[in-house]
């Protein structure tokens, strides 16, 4: 039993104390005791929080090696061989479910990386992976940790354009694709996705396609080889290369609020210790417990807590294909049933909608395996969050709100199931080792208890993102110049009396769609590139299933027709980003509120979205107040 893992409010008060007093005895003692290194760290930590790009460095562990997937795979393997490893439930819930062992995930992991190899990958390549939720995509993820080469999985959701953006910046040179993906009754095309993203690509040489859905697709002589005829040669012994702890384990995309999509950049070996060190606390998973996550490893959420989290601790985790729609909103439920799930992880819009069925969708299921349940990705609402409470986990099961970003690699503040007080539609208390704070407008912290601000985090820690790829400047510039010396989350947060964080939203350009992190800028420029459209300005909206949705103000050059170019404005951003981004409202108007220097007022805008007309502020510093009436009036 880990000293680490924390059992009672009690030994929380204790750890939390002494990781505050000497963060670095902490993250070593816990570091030493929980992994296999190759060779220990000359220090545990070395950093400077500096908002100057040349001086901002964060280094855990530096002179360590170490390789995650001995940690995920190899180190189970005497005890844990035939134990299931990941549990695959496909779309079509006709469908053989696979339970691959420990065993089998070793000798799948080690001939994907072999292929890898046998295809160009070498350490320190970036590979990208777009691809559907299937076993491969694990084997995938894992073979590339093994070789060394860097993964950025790209949701296989997004455009031609969004992949070809991703693959450009980290300069990919293997892609991993598939023929299509099933979701739900539909299939992706997926390598007519990516054979139209490589158009403008010439960074890669080598196009690995698995075979899923037997779908009609072109294959590049000398470019694109099948995943199933290379697998079949490929030995199933491949030693895991050494890595430094620093060295990048993989670059993830998330949106930002300056248009281009940042690709955040992890290592190995703090990512490793802190997604393992979350994952056994927040979830307080034992042995022989069938854990559920539902996002898809396109997230940072199934990067952490579907694959490196739950493999590093040697638990069993499940990977689901599809959607929670098919073929029926009983999906999820039926999935718990049928593998005896007993913890469930999901995001407050896929509850939300799933609440808003007949009720006879959840009770048909037997749910009784379930013992803790957890949130990510956005606030939940106390309406979703009783709902949750009462008709999945029975009045019975914690509920472990989680607040984290792709930028923190792990759980940041949430309240560790069964052990520490959970309490709707708060996060509630950081985990031990992590230090939050809030700041005011005018950069000062606030220390009172009960008190609303910027959510910030003071200290570094072990999986917080070491740069963004390719630009280190934008890395400072965004997350470590709004307050000095500290990480700046973007987030906006409340506390209460007793340390409880409540996450408000976020403060910055960025809405969450469903969970999804959208950049308003990104939107915008693509809605100025329709010819008719002279000026955009895009915000969220509160909507009630999906969180937020995207509002879109536009004004016209010369007299279009307006009805066509909202539709054609609608399918542009669907063409081009992926439907997610689809903006769900447009509004056609004559002027958008701007500042003196120009600046427009999204201020205002995101009120008149939301229909809140009062306290819209003092509009007459406005350059153009007069718009603002007919903003209003025009609502949509
Ligand atoms: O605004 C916060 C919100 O999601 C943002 C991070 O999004 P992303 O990087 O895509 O990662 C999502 C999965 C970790 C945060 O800045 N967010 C995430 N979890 C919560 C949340 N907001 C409120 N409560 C949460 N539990």
């Amino acid at each position: 039993m880990s000293n680490f893992i924390v059992k009672s409010q009690k030994q929380y008060q204790e750890l939390y104390k002494a990781s505050k007093e000497n963060p670095e005895k902490f993250w070593e003692d816990f570091a030493e005791q929980e992994f296999i290194w190759y060779k220990k760290w000359d220090k545990v930590l070395d950093y400077s929080l500096s908002p100057n790009p040349d001086e901002l460095d964060i280094r855990w562990f530096e002179g360590a090696q170490l390789n995650i997937t001995e940690n995920c795979i190899d180190r189970h393997l005497a005890t844990k061989g035939e134990q299931t490893a990941i549990i695959f439930e496909a779309n079509d819930p006709n469908e053989k479910p696979l339970h691959i062992t420990y065993n089998e995930l070793a000798k799948n992991v080690n001939k994907t990386a072999n292929m890898l190899k046998a295809n160009g990958a070498k350490k320190g390549d970036r590979i990208c992976l777009y691809m559907p939720m299937t076993p491969e995509l694990a084997y995938a993820v894992l073979a590339c940790a093994r070789i060394g080469s860097v993964h950025s999985v790209v949701f296989a959701g997004f455009s031609a354009k969004s992949l070809s953006d991703r693959i450009m910046d980290a300069k990919c040179n293997v892609l991993i694709t598939a023929d299509g993906g099933y979701r739900g009754s539909k299939i992706t095309p997926l390598k007519e996705i990516a054979d139209e993203a490589l158009m403008s690509c010439d960074c890669v040489d080598k196009v690995i396609v698995l075979n899923r859905t037997n779908s009609k697709i072109a294959m590049e002589y000398g470019r694109d080889v099948w995943w199933q005829d290379e697998f079949a040669k490929a030995s199933d012994i491949c030693p895991a290369e050494v890595m430094d702890a620093e060295d990048m384990l993989f670059i993830l995309y998330t949106s930002g609020s300056t248009g281009k999509p940042k690709g955040m950049v992890h290592t190995c070996g703090g990512y490793m210790v802190y997604a393992n060190y979350s994952f056994r606390n927040v979830f307080q998973y034992e042995d022989g417990d069938i854990y559920w996550c539902t996002a898809d490893i396109g997230w940072i959420t199934g990067h952490s807590y579907i694959l490196y989290g739950p493999l590093s601790a040697g638990a069993t985790t499940v990977m689901f294909e599809g959607v929670p729609s098919y073929p029926d909103m009983g999906r999820f439920w039926e999935i718990v049933a049928k593998h005896k799930v007993n913890i469930f992880y999901t995001a407050p819009t896929a509850i939300r909608s799933l609440a808003m069925c007949d009720i006879d969708m959840v009770i048909k299921h037997d749910l009784s395996s379930l013992k803790t349940l957890g949130t990510v990705g956005e606030p939940i609402n106390l309406e979703a969050w009783e709902w949750y409470d009462q008709h999945i986990g029975k009045s019975n099961c914690p509920i472990v709100d989680t607040w984290w970003q792709t930028e923190t690699g792990g759980i940041m503040i949430s309240s560790l199931a069964g052990v520490t007080k959970d309490i709707p539609t708060y996060a509630t208390l950081p985990l031990p080792g992590i230090q939050p704070c809030l700041m005011d407008e005018s950069s000062h912290e606030i220390t009172q208890a009960d008190a609303e601000g910027r959510l910030c985090i003071k200290h570094p820690w072990p999986s917080m993102a070491r740069t963004i790829y390719g630009d280190h400047q934008r890395y400072a510039d965004t997350y470590f110049s709004s307050f000095t010396g500290m990480y700046f989350t973007g987030d906006g947060a409340k506390r209460d009396a007793k340390g409880n964080y409540r996450i408000t939203g976020r403060v910055d350009d960025i809405v969450i769609v469903s969970g999804h992190n959208l950049g308003t800028a990104e939107i915008e420029n693509v809605i100025n590139e329709h010819p008719n459209v002279a000026e955009s300005a895009v915000v969220g909206y509160p909507h009630a299933v999906k969180g937020n949705s995207i509002y879109a103000f536009i004004t016209l050059r010369g007299n279009s027709l307006e009805e066509s170019v909202a539709r054609e404005i609608k399918e542009l951003v669907a063409k081009t980003l992926g439907p997610i981004c689809k903006p769900e409202k447009i509004q056609i108007t004559t002027g958008l509120p701007k500042t003196r220097s120009g600046k427009i007022m999204r201020r205002i805008l995101r009120k008149v979205a939301a229909g809140e007309f009062e306290n819209l502020g003092d509009v007459s510093t406005l350059l153009n107040p007069e718009c603002v009436e007919d903003v209003i009036k025009g609502r949509v």
